[in-house]
This record gives C-alpha cells, structure tokens and sequence, in this order.
C-alpha cells in the first residue's frame, strides 16, 4: 500500500486535510476526491480525529543485534519503533562484535532495510571496542554503504580528552558528529544510583550529576576549540541544562537530547529495589524533572530519544546490583511525552513534531525524514489518536524484551498508523504482518 489516501487528518500548523499519497511520495495535499482515487489502486484511510505527525526519529535505539538477539533483534526492534510511531531509529554502536568497522554498520544497515519497518541509521563506535583507547575506522564508516555520520561510544564515555580532540577534528571534516554518554567514570565507580537523599537512605552507592555535568562542560569547550559538532545523549540533571544553554547562547555547535524516563520518573522508584528502574544516567530528582521538561519545550533539549535499551530477563530481573542499566522505550516515547509536556489536551503539537522528529531527523541528517507533508515529500508519517488511551501490557509488546517500567499504566495517545514511503507499517494500531522490503 504505497498509494493511500489519508482523510481529513489533523496536520500540524495546517488544520484538516486530505493526504493523497502516490509511489510513496505526497502527491497532493487539501481536499482530495475519493472519486478520483477509487480507479487507481489507492486505499483510503479514515483519519477523521487524528492528528498527523512526520514519523518519529529516534537518535538512541539499542537494536541489540549482532549478538544479543535474545534481548532484541533489528526486526523486533523497528517493528517496535513502528507501534510507537517511528519511522526511522539510529542503532547504537555497543552491539557484539560492536559496529566500529563498516562491515557491522552495513550489517545492521542491511538488516533494517530487509525487514523493512523502519529505516536504520547505523551510529559508529568512536573507539575500537568502545575501549576509549584508539579510534575505530571512522571514515571507513563514514564512506562506507551506511553512510554513518554519527559516532558514539554509548554506555562508556568518551574519557581521554585527547581521544575526543581527536574524534571531533576527524568528524568535522565531513559534518558528522560525536553523540557523547557524558559519565566520568572515575566518579561513578560502583555507582548503581543518583547520589541524593533516597541513595544515602537506601544505602546504594550513587552517581552524582557532577559525573554528567563534568563532561559536559569539557565538551562544550572541545566542541568549540574545535569548531565540531557535538551532541549530548540522555541529559539528566538541571545544571547539564545550565551549561548546555550557555554553550548555546555562545554559538557552540551542541545539541542535546532527553529520555521520557528522565522526564516523568525520580529516584523515589528505586525504593521499590526493582531493577526496572535501574538506568544510566539513574533516574533523578523532581527538581531535573521540572528543569528537563522546560528545556524540552523552550528547545535548549533539541530532542527527544528513547535509549530503548532492551534486556533479557536474567539479566534484569535479578537483584539491583547484579542487573543491567536500561529500560525500553520505543512504543511508550510518545505518550510519555505527550505526559510530559502537559497531557494530550494541553499539548502543543506542533513543538512534540519539532522535538520528536524534525529536530532529530535534522540533527541525523536523515534528509527524508522529519518532514511536514508536502507535495514531492517521501510520505513518512505517523497518524495519532489525541483523545484515546491504552494500558501498557509487557506482553503485548512489540520489542523480545519487558523491561518497561510503565506495566499496567493507563497513558494518553495511542499511534493508529505509521507509514514509511506510504506503506503502512501500522494500520488500525496493529502491526502489518507482510513483508515491506
Ligand atoms: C544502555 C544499554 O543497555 O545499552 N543502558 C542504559 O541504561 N542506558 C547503555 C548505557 O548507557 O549504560
């Protein structure tokens, strides 16, 4: 179904139209006759009360694949970005063996593209092994089929500012950009935690926002010694919110990104000692929460990224100290934004659009993705139901994985269709079961 007929959706900034689609590009856009359609193999969707978004982007997804196929695997996981409203997910680099040569990336790029749900950008590792000691072949990525325009070493840091020199005078020279997991590790040791009053209380050793906000900072001033781009994942303290405006208002080529589990959940949630609450960075205080959702809709936070970090059940549903950090994130990013930037009534769409996808797609340079409807735009959409709700059902997911910490809450906003370059990948809120490849 490449040719589809969407009616009297919602779009954003333009009020309700219909949608005509075509060889999976926007054909027209207004008032559509069905008439004209019905001879021309084109299927109509009804999209009357429903709000039309570009397709989602996410720039942090955990794919898993090669190498803990049990967890996640690239099929599971973009059918999982599909129910959540994406159309395109950047892979990151910590799989096993890890995608720092461009035999992995074009790998997990095939991979995406034969399952066909979601188109996968491979991220590169900046290091060879996520070692943080030598760089890994970052332009043999970067030339390679993958075209990798970002690199990170997700789950470790950066560490060795000479490394990170390195790396961002190396990206610069084709406009890519280091995604950096800001942790200084030596002040994180043994952390399993956010270091406040609820660690000292619990007695868990903590991880203070300094380790985040550190690195930060150092970043900021390498991005600008070097004149190349930078992008914090998952910010999680409001001081990190401080430097990374300041570094904005001084022209600093930085951007920045934050999960929904940083913007609804605390560290109270450890008190249940379930290690499906148990991520890094950990989940904070109320008073990040509050500073993390006004940077979101002021824009200092460019984006939202849902560091899907799928476990297996023996490595999560163990004792605290023994799990895995990471929780998944894909099929309830959505709505948890929506909850976080006020509830679907309050909502202002047309900033989720901006922070969920434009801003990502832009800042990946998915050129294809991101984008409003426009005659001659590749028909990357999702279609959202504001007024409906739905219960988180562990089971019922998308993803191999159930780590989610939202189990049986009741969330706003249900994803009815996703279509990438006009095919349904979701209709009716249902996955479509052929094969789109
Ligand atoms: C990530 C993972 O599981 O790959 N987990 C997480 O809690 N964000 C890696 C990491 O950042 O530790």
């Amino acid at each position: 179904m490449s040719n589809v007929l969407i009616k009297s959706a919602d779009i954003v900034g333009k009020g309700r139209r219909d949608v005509l689609v075509r060889d999976g590009r926007v054909a027209e856009i207004g008032s559509v006759s069905e008439k004209s359609t019905v001879a021309k193999d084109v299927e109509v969707v009804d999209a009357d009360g429903l709000v039309l978004l570009p397709g989602l982007v996410d720039l942090h997804t955990h794919l898993r694949e090669p190498g803990r196929e049990d967890a996640e695997t690239v099929l599971s996981g973009t059918r999982a970005a599909a129910k959540g409203g994406y159309t395109a997910v950047c892979a990151m680099a910590n799989s096993y063996p890890v995608a720092d040569t461009a035999g992995v990336v074009e790998q997990v790029a095939a991979l995406g593209r034969a399952a066909g749900y979601a188109d996968v950008q491979p991220i590169g590792a900046v290091s060879i092994g996520l070692e943080g000691k030598r760089l890994a072949e970052i332009g043999a990525m970067a030339q390679s089929a993958a075209a990798v325009r970002m690199f990170s070493d997700d789950g470790h840091c950066v560490h060795d500012p000479v490394l990170m020199r390195r790396a961002l005078e190396y990206v610069k020279t084709f406009d890519g950009l280091v995604a950096q997991h800001a942790e200084e590790p030596r002040l994180t040791e043994g952390a399993q935690m956010n270091e406040g009053a609820v660690s000292a209380e619990l007695g868990l050793p903590g991880w203070p926002s300094v380790a985040e906000e550190a690195i930060i900072a150092r970043d900021v001033l390498l991005a600008e010694y070097t004149g190349a781009r930078v992008h914090f994942c998952h910010v999680s303290t409001a001081r990190s919110v401080d430097i990374i405006r300041e570094a904005k208002a001084r022209g600093a080529k930085v951007t920045a990104e934050v999960c929904p589990h940083h913007l609804l959940l605390t560290d109270e949630a450890a008190r249940s000692y379930d290690p499906v609450y148990k991520v890094n960075p950990p989940l904070r205080r109320e008073a990040d929460v509050a500073v993390l959702r006004a940077a979101l809709v002021e824009g200092v936070i460019d984006a939202v990224a849902t560091d899907h970090a799928p476990h297996a059940p023996q490595d999560k549903e163990c004792e605290w100290a023994a799990a895995r950090p990471g929780m998944l994130g894909l099929e309830t990013a959505l709505s948890i934004s929506v909850l976080a930037l006020g509830g679907p009534a309050e909502v202002d769409w047309d900033v989720l659009a901006e922070r969920t996808s434009r801003t990502p797609a832009r800042i990946a340079g998915l050129e294809a993705h991101g984008r409003d409807p426009q005659p001659g735009t590749e028909a990357n959409f999702t279609l959202v139901d504001p007024s409906a709700t739905w219960t988180v059902v562990p089971e019922g997911l998308a993803s191999l994985s159930r780590n989610t910490p939202y189990a049986g809450m009741e969330l706003p906003v249900t994803v009815q269709a996703t279509f990438l370059r006009g095919r349904a990948t979701v209709l009716n809120g249902k996955i479509e079961e052929e094969t789109h490849s």
